[in-house]
């Protein structure tokens, strides 16, 4: 209590002619609880506090957007809004946020759509059906039910199209509190008395005097038939009775219907919750008076008989000021970034569906390479297509793409079997598939669109050379190996569920690194570090680079790459005993390897094919003789640009299609000087995948694999995506 007067007392000396706190609040009744606060707060705290810091007025406004104006141009100093808005309030009017909402689970919402539990709608079906939502931009009640439709491709946004536009015209009516200086249109099922004079004007107002607005008031205006289809978030059901929940049912993604208590597996994905914003000169004092209101009125409030700051029930209204079902505020002691604050997948969603108006980089789909070959290959594409502008963005690994896609600093790429599980655990999802069959089947008279049950695999291979008798399965110990790269699925998951030594110990399959570094004298697995470096030889010239780096321009990263590791470079030092990689390639890559003056007068008859039982046998029976399947490449990105991914690629496709004598091949890599350049050598054609799931992709069995691995392997980039707040989108 001392330390607490003292406080008090420094703050008299510096803030001697202290204002009021001006809390805005969006309606009579908020106001009328902001003016409780306010007596509460003068008969609670000492009055040289209450003088400091908390001496509280209301302002009121007409609406959210209204109290932001009124803050920016110092008429009020405080407002929570949903996380939505908290991002405009940030990134378009230079507020700050000071505090976040935190929920009985958690500073992080699940959208929801629900129905009457008469209903028969789908999500799959939504369009003609007539919508409310808890709020206009509003993280459930919009973004990220929108994500969802976009991303499923069952809501068209034509890319010059406002998104309001293309909203329209999928529902046959709405009720967007908030809409509309958007679309006046997405305004017709609200009720709020209409005027002219602003002030008076509730229509369509995120204000409570607009009867649909915010949670509760979509599910009224569901109730009262005024709509199909709620967009809430689940914190709408906590002051929902039994028999009120009885009335509503959950739209799932998979197009069934379930009880609302199933919110956890039933939802649109998950965001932030709502926020407290105010002037950035104004944080300090503010957060100081949200400490003291919540130290007094919160759930755990010394006064919280007095007055219960996340309690509206007394005014007949829900979440007046905050959202009743606010546990506590987490009062944000330092500046944090906005990315920080709602997470990078929010932030992403956001600027996937223009939250900040539209940009030049919409209409560019920035693809991510790894090294200067792909760089080379991928410009080259860019000036070969005729459709939305490419630009090519370098990363350093197929990990850090991942990452950088998760940022919003690249849209796509194309990645390996385990780096899709990676990608998958992330929250992005898949667009197309790398088909390897031999025939693509076109579905629609040959327009460049493509679909299959059946996703061809390659297949994971030992490879050593002829002349090295010695080396087989089981007799591995103590000699050099090459791998693909760190994380491939044929040189770093598959060959460690095999016996690579009797006299190791490698039961530890769900640690590769640990296995191959214990068996192993030393090796190349790009990316790795230690002893499975040592062999690695980095880069030259434009691709130059240290040892050991996790793409191309490690002239042993990759199939071709761990080829040459094997047969070793000029000088004949750095060279491996056994290569584990792919067997697509391997004979075009040993020809290349000669024509290429890597290695002059290597023959596929130079090398051999270790199969598991002990046996060798010559590269061309790598069907009976390999490692594993290895699943296809998939192109995967965030949820909300799947449809302008997929696109693009098709526009991609038929333009190749049209130009078979072009120079440029997207599936073809020897004439950058490398193999598999941003799309497996082997591909044929690219297949609609955006409507399956990554673990249907890769299939059960290295699904499991890669989990297992994953359960035991510490990973940087999973570390990163777990960290996100709120992050996965759920679907
Ligand atoms: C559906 O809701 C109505 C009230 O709107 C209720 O009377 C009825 O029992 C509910 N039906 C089911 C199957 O829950
Ligand atoms: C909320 O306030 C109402 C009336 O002021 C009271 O009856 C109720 O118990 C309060 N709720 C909680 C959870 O304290
Ligand atoms: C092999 O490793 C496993 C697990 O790491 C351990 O339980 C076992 O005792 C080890 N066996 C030998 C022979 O070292
Ligand atoms: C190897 O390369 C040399 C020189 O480029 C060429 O003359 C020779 O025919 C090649 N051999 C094979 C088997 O491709
Ligand atoms: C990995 O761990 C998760 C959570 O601990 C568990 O549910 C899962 O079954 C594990 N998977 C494998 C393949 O061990």
């Amino acid at each position: 209590m001392k330390g607490e007067f003292g406080i008090v007392f420094l703050l008299l000396a510096t803030v001697a002619y202290a204002k009021k706190m001006r809390w805005c609040t969006v309606s009579e009744l908020e106001q009328r609880k902001c003016a409780d606060l306010a007596k509460a707060l003068v008969a609670s705290l000492p009055p040289a506090a209450v003088t400091a810091f908390a001496r509280l007025s209301c302002v009121r406004a007409y609406s959210t957007a209204d109290c932001i104006s009124k803050i920016r141009a110092n008429k009020a100093d405080l407002v929570t809004l949903d996380a939505g808005e908290v991002y405009s309030a940030v990134k378009q009017f230079g507020l700050t946020a000071v505090a976040k909402e935190i929920y009985s689970d958690g500073s992080c919402i699940l959208a929801v759509a629900v129905v009457r539990n008469s209903s028969s709608l789908d999500i799959r079906s939504l369009k003609g059906s007539r919508s409310c939502h808890s709020g206009a931009r509003w993280t459930a009640g919009w973004s990220l039910p929108l994500g969802h439709l976009l991303s499923r491709n069952y809501l068209l946004w034509e890319e010059e199209q406002p998104l309001s536009q293309a909203i329209r015209a999928f529902f046959s009516a709405s009720c967007v509190p908030g809409a509309a200086a958007m679309a006046l249109s997405l305004c017709s099922q609200c009720q709020g008395q209409r005027s002219y004079i602003p002030q008076k004007n509730f229509y369509c107002e995120t204000s409570h005097s607009e009867p649909f607005y915010h949670n509760q008031g979509a599910l009224r205006c569901l109730q009262t038939g005024a709509g199909d289809v709620a967009f809430v978030d689940h914190t709408a059901f906590d002051v929902l009775d039994a028999r009120e929940k009885e009335e509503y049912k959950l739209l799932c993604t998979d197009g069934t219907q379930a009880p609302l208590s199933h919110f956890r597996k039933c939802n649109l994905g998950r965001g932030p919750g709502g926020g407290v914003v105010t002037r950035v000169n104004h944080r300090k004092i503010v957060r100081k008076f949200l400490i003291a209101a919540q130290t007094a009125f919160g759930w755990q409030g010394r006064d919280r008989q007095r007055f219960q700051l996340f309690n509206s029930s007394h005014y007949g209204v829900s979440d007046l000021l905050f959202r009743d079902v606010t546990a506590k505020l987490s009062v944000l002691q330092e500046d944090v970034d906005i990315n920080r604050l709602l997470g990078l997948d929010y932030v992403a969603l956001l600027k996937g569906l223009r939250h900040e108006g539209s940009s030049l980089e919409d209409s560019v789909v920035r693809w991510c390479c790894i090294s200067h070959a792909e760089q080379k290959k991928c410009e080259q594409w860019a000036f070969n297509i005729k459709s939305d502008p490419l630009v090519c963005v370098r990363a350093s690994s197929m990990s850090d793409c991942i990452e950088k896609v998760k940022r919003d600093e690249v849209d796509a790429v194309s990645l390996d079997a385990t780096h899709s599980f990676i990608a998958g655990k992330c929250g992005l999802v898949s667009v197309v598939t790398e088909y390897y069959g031999t025939k693509c089947e076109f579905t629609d008279g040959g327009n460049g669109h493509f679909e299959t049950k059946d996703l061809p695999s390659v297949y994971s291979v030992a490879v050593v050379r002829r002349s090295s008798r010695n080396v087989y399965f089981g007799n591995m110990g103590g000699r050099r190996s090459c791998h693909g790269h760190m994380y491939s699925p044929a040189g770093w998951v598959l060959p460690v569920k095999h016996t690579l030594s009797t006299e190791h110990n490698n039961s530890a399959t769900c640690e590769p690194n640990k296995v191959y570094s214990e068996v192993f004298w030393k090796g190349c697995l790009p990316g790795a570090q230690g002893s499975l470096c040592k062999v690695c030889v980095g880069g030259t010239e434009e691709a130059a680079t240290k040892r050991c780096s996790d793409n191309h321009n490690e002239r042993y990263y990759g199939n071709l790459g761990a080829l040459r590791c094997l047969v070793g470079d000029p000088s004949g030092k750095s060279y491996g005993d056994v290569a584990f990689m792919e067997h697509h390639n391997l004979e075009s890559n040993i020809k290349y390897l000669n024509s290429s003056g890597w290695a002059e007068g290597w023959l596929p008859w130079d090398f051999e094919l270790l199969c598991g039982d002990g046996r060798r046998v010559p590269v061309v029976e790598w069907k009976n003789c390999n490692l594993g399947a290895v699943p296809p490449n998939t192109v995967m990105t965030r949820p909300v640009l799947t449809a302008r991914i997929y696109d693009f690629l098709m526009k991609s496709q038929e333009t190749m299609a049209a130009h078979p004598e072009s120079e440029f091949k997207l599936f073809e890599s020897q004439q950058y000087g490398e193999s598999d350049l941003l799309f497996k050598d082997a591909t044929q054609c690219l297949v609609h995948t955006s409507h399956l799931d990554y673990r249907t992709i890769l299939g059960e069995e290295f699904y499991s694999q890669a989990e297992n691995i994953f359960n035991c392997t510490h990973s940087d980039i999973l570390r990163f995506c777990n960290q996100d707040v709120c992050s996965i989108f759920s679907f």
